[in-house]
C-alpha cells in the first residue's frame, strides 16, 4: 500500500492504463477486462485489475491535472513497479483537420510548467512518448480504420485559459490538441525508466466549438481503450 493507492503489491500489473476519471476506468475495466478486481479506493481513484487476452493489466484512475497524475504515476513507478504506463483520456481539438471522436496518438507533449520543473532548471526538457509504444498504438489504429492523428500535444495547467494568445500560437505550431496530463506521465517514464504514451479521443474543439454528446462519448473511447491495451501487448 501506497498513501495513495490501497492496493497489495501483487495487485497492481506491469502494465497501467490510465484514464482521468476513475469512473471511466471502471467502465473500461468491466468492459475489456476478464476477472476483474477492485484494488484501489483510496479517496475514491478507483483501479481495477484484470486480465486481456490473458495478459494483466490495471487500470487506475489518474485525476486531472499533471499535479494529480503525478501522485498516481511515481506511486505505480515507485512503489509497485509499474513498467508501462498508458493514458486513455479526452483532448480538445487544436487544429481545424482534426475532428470531434478522432483519436490523436502524442509523440510530444509542449508544457507551461510541470510539478517536474524544477529539477530541469533552465532547460526546457521535452517530454516523448516511447518509440515502441507509439510504434504499436499506430499500427492498432490504422488496423482499426481509426481516425488517428500523430504528433504534439499540449499538457496545460488551466482548463478554463483565458490567454487566447497562447492557445493560437500552439495552433500556429502545429499542436494537435490540448489535455491536462501527458507531459509529466511522459517525464516520469523516462526518469523511472518505464515506457509511456497518451492516447487520446477528441471531446471537444478549440476552434469550431463543437462538443461530443455524452452519450456518444463511450462508443468513441472503446476504439482508444482498444488501441491503448493492443499497444501495450504487441
Ligand atoms: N480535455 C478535454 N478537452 C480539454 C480542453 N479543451 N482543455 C484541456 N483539457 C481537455
Amino acid at each position: 500500500m501506497t498513501i495513495h493507492i490501497g492496493a497489495k503489491p501483487d495487485q497492481i500489473a506491469e502494465t497501467v492504463l490510465m484514464p482521468g476519471d476513475p469512473y471511466r476506468a471502471k467502465w473500461a475495466a468491466e468492459t475489456f477486462l476478464k476477472d476483474v478486481e477492485l484494488v484501489n479506493e483510496v479517496r475514491g481513484m478507483l483501479g481495477f485489475t484484470g486480465t486481456w487476452n490473458g495478459n494483466r493489466v490495471t487500470i487506475q484512475g489518474s485525476g486531472m491535472g499533471m499535479p494529480s497524475l503525478s501522485i498516481y504515476a511515481n506511486e505505480l513507478l515507485k512503489d509497485y513497479g509499474a513498467k508501462t504506463l498508458i493514458r486513455i483520456g479526452s483532448c480538445g481539438a487544436m487544429q481545424p483537420y482534426v475532428g470531434i471522436r478522432d483519436v490523436i496518438i502524442a509523440m510530444t507533449s509542449s508544457t507551461l510548467s510541470t510539478p517536474s520543473l524544477g529539477f530541469f532548471k533552465e532547460l526546457n526538457y521535452a517530454p516523448c512518448a516511447d518509440w515502441s509504444l507509439l510504434r504499436a498504438a499506430v499500427n492498432a489504429a490504422e488496423a482499426k480504420g481509426t481516425k488517428t492523428h500523430v504528433g504534439g500535444i499540449y499538457s496545460a495547467d488551466v482548463f478554463y485559459d483565458e490567454r487566447p494568445d497562447l492557445n493560437e500560437q500552439m495552433m500556429r505550431h502545429g499542436i494537435l490538441g490540448v489535455e491536462m496530463e501527458a507531459a509529466e506521465l511522459y517525464t516520469l517514464a523516462a526518469r523511472f525508466n518505464a515506457r509511456a504514451l497518451a492516447v487520446l479521443t477528441v471531446s471537444d474543439h478549440l476552434i469550431t466549438g463543437e462538443a461530443l454528446p455524452s452519450e456518444d462519448r463511450e462508443r468513441s473511447f472503446g476504439e482508444m481503450v482498444e488501441i491503448a491495451l493492443e499497444a501495450a501487448f504487441t
